[in-house]
């Protein structure tokens, strides 16, 4: 066989060069990682400049780094940045590119003690950081849009549901503020994760550390760093700061997810306690009257796929050896596409609601005076009957108005009287839904009290 000719392979005979084909598209990635142009550019001039107190490169030399890269970057942002063949990805076309501008002998340079492997993870970092903030932003709008409506809305009482059956009045208000409460853990989960994800990796080299004693306080200085990873290993080879953010995002998700599942219930015709406005619903190709609450179904569905990005990524991680393994390079895919679904979900939902239309007298409809049936127990209670007792008195009288085909409220004094002389004159102020909800004035329910304490405490962690 001559010296250039390929082994003839058993399997076929589509394969033309040294490399399949079908391998440089499995292993490229810079159809993704693209989106770190700027950090990676940012991240060669920090650590550039770091490298001219190693005496790696000169003043000179580092300044002519500095403007190929500007240039580079331009070429970027311009939409003008052409990929050649051989960029596997950001890191690889970057470096051939400013070779290209500046000369690969000073070019050549730049790479000394570096490794894409400690380069990708400084990049990923920096690029996550920065859509931290923005998810941040999106969810503390979404809890400002929750307060303001729980503020303007507390007059509203609605049925309570548990096991999906009419429970007990409270104010919408309330159920609008129970999942405040799930989002502002969310939101504190968020806050911790974006410091992890703000330590440096850079000036760890392939995976033992760099051997040129760069200055990585320095260079975590100017890249915006909070700290440094402090174990050359774990710089290269983790990504757990990614799964952090992907277990958030179904953190939030999963909330968003049963929000929108009540909001669709509450929204169906027959509850009809909401709707949405039309910027947020669809209709149907078929049925004339359709009205759907697509933004809902879609916050609902998408934080399934949130969910998945997480579970895939721990499970392609969760098996390898030690620091960095081509495996890890599968964490950018579900990042790029949990942050941006992520993004969008907050702002869908923050607009859903804010422009969606309450209406409080179908909520009122829907109450009905059997879901006072725990209020009458009570009530016996504070004249000295034991609650056990209380329970069973309460739930003869449901069993009468049923019998009776009556509301419980309709029920005569003297009928009350029948079953428990201890029902007194004035029981059928029990069937009063306001009062109800005032009873429950203990922090966490649902009285106005007690929901203003929640928002007065949910204003207080959004301002802080
Ligand atoms: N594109 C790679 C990634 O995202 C960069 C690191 C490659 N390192 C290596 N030693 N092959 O993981």
């Amino acid at each position: 066989m001559a010296k250039n000719e390929q082994p003839i392979r058993l399997w076929g005979g589509r394969f033309t060069g040294v490399t399949d084909p079908l391998m440089d598209q499995y292993n490229e990635s810079l159809s993704m990682d693209r989106v770190f142009y700027a950090q990676d550019i940012k991240g060669s001039i920090a650590y550039a400049r770091a490298n001219v107190k190693t005496g790696i490169l000169t003043q000179e030399e580092f300044e002519i780094i500095e403007k190929g890269l500007g240039e580079v970057m331009k070429e970027w942002e311009q939409g003008k940045f052409e990929p050649a063949p051989g960029d596997e990805d950001i890191h690889t076309a970057n470096e051939r590119r400013l070779g290209e501008v500046i000369g690969t002998h000073i070019a050549g340079k730049l790479h000394t003690g570096r490794s894409r492997n400690d380069q990708v993870a400084t990049d990923m970092r920096m690029w996550l950081r920065d859509e931290l903030i923005l998810i941040e932003e999106y969810l503390v709008d979404l809890l400002k849009v929750i307060a303001q409506r729980a503020e303007q809305d507390i007059d509203y009482i609605m049925p309570s549901y548990t096991h999906l059956q009419r429970a007990q009045p409270i104010r919408w208000s309330h159920w609008l503020l129970s999942y405040a409460t799930a989002f502002q853990s969310d939101l504190e989960r968020l806050r911790f994760t974006k410091k992890n994800v703000n330590k440096l990796p850079l000036g760890c080299g392939a995976v033992a550390g760099n051997a040129f004693g760069i200055d990585r306080v320095q260079m975590a200085k100017e890249l915006g760093f909070e700290g440094l990873i402090m174990n050359s290993m774990s710089a290269v080879g983790d990504r757990d700061f990614v799964v952090e953010v992907l277990q958030c995002a179904s953190s939030i998700g999963s909330h968003l997810s049963r929000w929108s599942e009540d909001l669709i219930i509450y929204s169906s015709l027959e509850f009809g306690y909401v709707k949405l406005a039309d910027a947020y619903t669809t209709g149907s190709s078929l049925m004339p009257q359709k009205k759907n609450s697509d933004s809902l179904e879609l916050l609902r569905g998408k934080s399934g796929r949130m969910f998945g990005a997480m579970a895939g990524l721990m499970m392609s991680i969760k098996g390898i050896p030690s620091t960095y393994n081509k495996d890890l390079q599968e964490s950018v895919q579900p990042m790029l596409d949990t942050v941006k679904t992520l993004k969008d979900s907050l702002q869908i939902a923050a607009r859903s609601l804010a422009t969606a239309t309450v209406y409080p007298e179908k909520m009122r409809a829907a109450l009905s005076p059997d879901m006072l049936a725990t209020d009458l127990a009570e009530y016996l209670v504070r004249k000295g009957v034991p609650f056990r007792e209380t329970h069973h008195l309460a739930g003869r009288m449901v069993a009468l108005a049923e019998d009776e085909n009556k509301g419980m409220n309709e029920l005569t004094v003297k009928q009350y009287q029948s079953v428990d002389k201890r029902f007194g004159d004035d029981v059928l102020s029990v069937f009063d839904y306001e009062r109800s909800v005032e009873l429950k004035s203990t922090t966490g329910g649902t009285s106005r009290s007690a929901v203003l304490e929640q928002l007065e405490a949910l204003k207080k962690s959004l301002s802080g």
